[in-house]
């Protein structure tokens, strides 16, 4: 071993030392903290005592632990007892992009910055436990909430929640990975059943969370609220199996707000603090409410008699107090910040790399500031502030700049004139509210003014209102709502300069794509929303965000709807996932069915060439590093970024696989004219599938196809290995 290694192994073995006895220390303190508290202090401490905090034991100075929503911001303060907001005037906050444009951006480095950034605002807020990210994956175009998680695919997911985990947790503050799991509907979703394979459990819908624990080593979970195998998932007997022996996770599992049902099984089955169950103290005129919740006098009664084991409740109570003293308890960690032009610029940076550009006819974008141009922005979402509504993850932001605002404040020389085109009603939590003004008379005006411009830009899509991109129910159908097609459609009639740039979190119907110049798909941006948005359309910045989830032309073309009704959403009591593994791109892939729009897929004001993909070898073993590597020249005329990203498939396998499968990606910036080289590793180890047979993963031997391409629909190179 070369001295350098030497050093490195002892500094690495050192590390393991002291990791290893300040565990110790603190399972020791932790012991001798638990010997000091009485039952009920102990009881207690597993359930809420206001809306979002669950209590310490004043008597020893064991400190409450504070929570709040999440993942996009700091949510402003709610009351004690009820969802109402509590009015204070120092909870506004900077808004950072939705989850879905974070997954866009493929930059795991920005997830890092996004935790380490919304993390010290959460801090400042004196907040314990930051409810976020959220990993449910994107089965349906319908889900009310995909835009609070990161995609259809679980290998994109995993490698950008743990960077997320980490940036939150720096600031000794908890990251909560939610929801564990297969709250992949808003429909039903307080108890419908889910029945899914194991495989597709494993493959799909769990890595993201695994790697949450193993890899980001998160402190906290969030359990979801719906069932599985018939058990709700806050006390499933299997998922706490799977979480708790299987992957080792050593912090709390938290329920969601009213996902508890049973105290027997949340005693048994892993549930370590229950929150939000449905007992508001304050109406029900009860003098503490938070004691009739599962985990509070029942659960007492329960181990009073001798029928639940203390040693149930003292891991629970050890892991509050290892949250405990990673958070609250940590006198080291630092005060945060907020508001702060770097979280700005953050927001901003993200914001403006995920945006994806779908279609760009003759270089529609970028649009030059010119005194000779009329540009028309017409469409609601021009103006609408998108931080409110969605549910839980609404925010009060400090600032929220719209894309007509954005866009002014860049344009200082073309004449920018606007209309409204359509509205809504405003974004009320479950209910829609109608839209007050005359339908007729806002589109008669968007098509005079895009009469009048040379380019039209029109912002529409989805909003945070109920059954849009909203908590606690699903869009109810895929098209466009607020009669944006036909809009969109009368538009092109006058104006044929047209493009759509769409605000929304979930993929939508275009039936006018082939009609419109270009398409952008820019998600909720939180803060910098408009300044984003401007950036990318003057083409200060290149487009470089890729797809996180496909857009399916129609809906029956997506796996979940194909299946009919018991897929999706089931028949309000269960629901059956029978495309299994193949969801999103492997099913479109797989089955051959074109999307409109492809996962990884995204424009740049540049070109690319990959070339000189190679693979260091021909012949693999178990647990060994597969080397691909490539060349990237940026063969256009503007600096740019581009995301190679690399699928793999098993052609004969003794399961059904889907053709491809991501597995590894990098994203470069390449200067016009430049060229650099790439190298993408992946482990053998993680082309094994889980086969039902020995429920474990299984690495098959024989020939694999390796696809290198710039979207799961533009493979440029497939080269052969084979695993012996
Ligand atoms: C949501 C969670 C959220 C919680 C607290 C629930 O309705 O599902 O994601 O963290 O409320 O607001």
């Amino acid at each position: 071993m070369s001295s350098l290694l030497l050093i490195n192994a002892k500094v690495n073995a050192q590390q393991i030392t002291v990791q290893n006895n300040s565990n110790q220390y603190l399972e020791k303190r932790i012991d001798s903290i638990i010997q000091q508290l009485t039952l009920e202090e102990k009881v207690a401490m597993c359930h809420a005592q206001s809306k979002f905090s669950s209590p310490g034991v004043p008597r020893l100075g064991i400190p409450e632990i504070w929570m709040s929503d999440g993942p996009h911001g700091v949510r402003g303060e709610i009351n004690w007892d009820d969802w109402g907001y509590a009015g204070w005037t120092n909870d506004s906050i900077t808004a950072f992009p939705a989850l879905t444009c974070l997954a866009a951006t493929f930059n795991p480095k920005l997830s890092k910055k996004y935790g380490i950034n919304v993390g010290e605002e959460a801090r400042y807020r004196k907040k314990d436990v930051l409810l976020g990210p959220g990993v449910n994956i994107y089965r349906t175009p319908l889900n009310g909430r995909n835009f609070e998680y990161m995609g259809e695919d679980p290998y994109l997911a995993s490698k950008m929640v743990v960077p997320y985990i980490k940036g939150v947790q720096t600031n000794g503050v908890a990251a909560c990975v939610k929801h564990y799991v297969l709250n992949n509907q808003e429909l039903w979703r307080d108890h419908i059943n889910v029945e899914v394979s194991d495989r597709a459990l494993h493959e799909i819908y769990l890595p993201a969370f695994k790697a949450a624990v193993q890899e980001g080593k998160v402190w906290s979970l969030m359990s979801a609220y719906n069932q599985y195998q018939g058990q709700y998932c806050s006390h499933n007997e299997k998922l706490n199996k799977i979480l708790k022996e299987d992957w080792k996770f050593d912090g709390a599992l938290i329920t969601d707000w009213g996902a508890t049902h049973n105290t027997k099984e949340a005693a048994l089955y892993g549930l370590d603090i229950e929150m939000g169950t449905g007992t508001d103290g304050l109406t029900m005129s009860t003098k503490n409410a938070y004691d009739y919740y599962y985990l509070a006098n029942p659960f007492l009664e329960l181990l009073k008699k001798g029928d639940i084991d203390e040693s149930f409740l003292n891991d629970k109570v050890r892991r509050i107090l290892r949250l405990m003293h990673r958070t609250s308890m940590n006198k080291n960690r630092g005060f945060g910040k907020i508001n702060n032009q770097e979280h700005l610029d953050v927001a901003r940076e993200i914001a403006t790399e995920g945006i994806v550009l779908l279609k760009n006819e003759n270089s529609f974008f970028p649009i030059k500031d010119n005194k000779n141009i009329t540009i028309a922005v017409i469409g609601e979402n021009a103006t609408r502030p998108m931080t409110i509504g969605g549910g839980s993850s609404e925010l009060k932001a400090k600032h929220e700049i719209s894309p007509l605002d954005g866009l002014k404040a860049r344009y200082k020389n073309a004449t920018i004139i606007h209309a409204m085109g359509y509205e809504s009603g405003p974004s009320v939590y479950a209910k829609v509210l109608p839209a007050k003004l005359d339908a007729e008379k806002l589109k008669n005006e968007a098509l005079e003014v895009a009469s009048k411009a040379d380019i039209v830009l029109f912002f529409g899509g989805l909003n945070k209102s109920h059954l849009q991109d909203c908590e606690g129910g699903d869009r109810q159908s895929y098209g466009l709502p607020f009669a944006q097609d036909d809009l969109i459609n009368d538009i092109i009639k006058v104006n044929t300069n047209t493009s759509v740039i769409l605000v929304s979190g979930n993929a939508v119907e275009m039936p006018w794509h082939n009609k419109t110049k270009a398409i952008i798909q820019t998600w909720y941006l939180g803060s910098q929303a408009g300044l984003a948005i401007a950036d990318i359309i003057s083409g200060d910045v290149n487009p470089s965000g890729k797809l996180p989830f496909s857009f399916p032309k129609k809906l029956q073309d997506n796996a979940a709807h194909s299946f009919g009704k018991i897929s999706y959403p089931g028949d309000s009591i269960n629901q059956i996932y029978k495309e299994g593994i193949l969801v999103g791109y492997r099913w479109h892939d797989t089955k051959k069915i074109k999307p409109l729009f492809a996962f990884g897929e995204g424009l740049s004001y540049t070109t690319f060439n990959i070339s000189e993909i190679k693979v260091n070898k021909k012949i693999f073993s178990k647990n060994e590093e597969i080397k691909i590597t490539c060349k990237v020249t940026n063969t256009g005329t503007y600096d740019g970024s581009e995301v190679v990203q690399v699928y793999i498939g098993k052609p004969k396998s003794k399961v059904k696989r889907a053709l491809k499968e991501l597995k590894g990606f990098q994203k470069v910036f390449i200067n016009k004219g430049e060229a650099k080289d790439l190298e993408i590793t992946i482990n053998t180890n993680d082309l094994a599938f889980y086969d039902e047979s020995i429920s474990n993963w299984n690495l098959e031997n024989g020939s694999y196809e390796i696809f290198v391409g710039n979207a799961s629909n533009n493979i440029i190179s497939n080269l052969k290995i084979k695993i012996l």
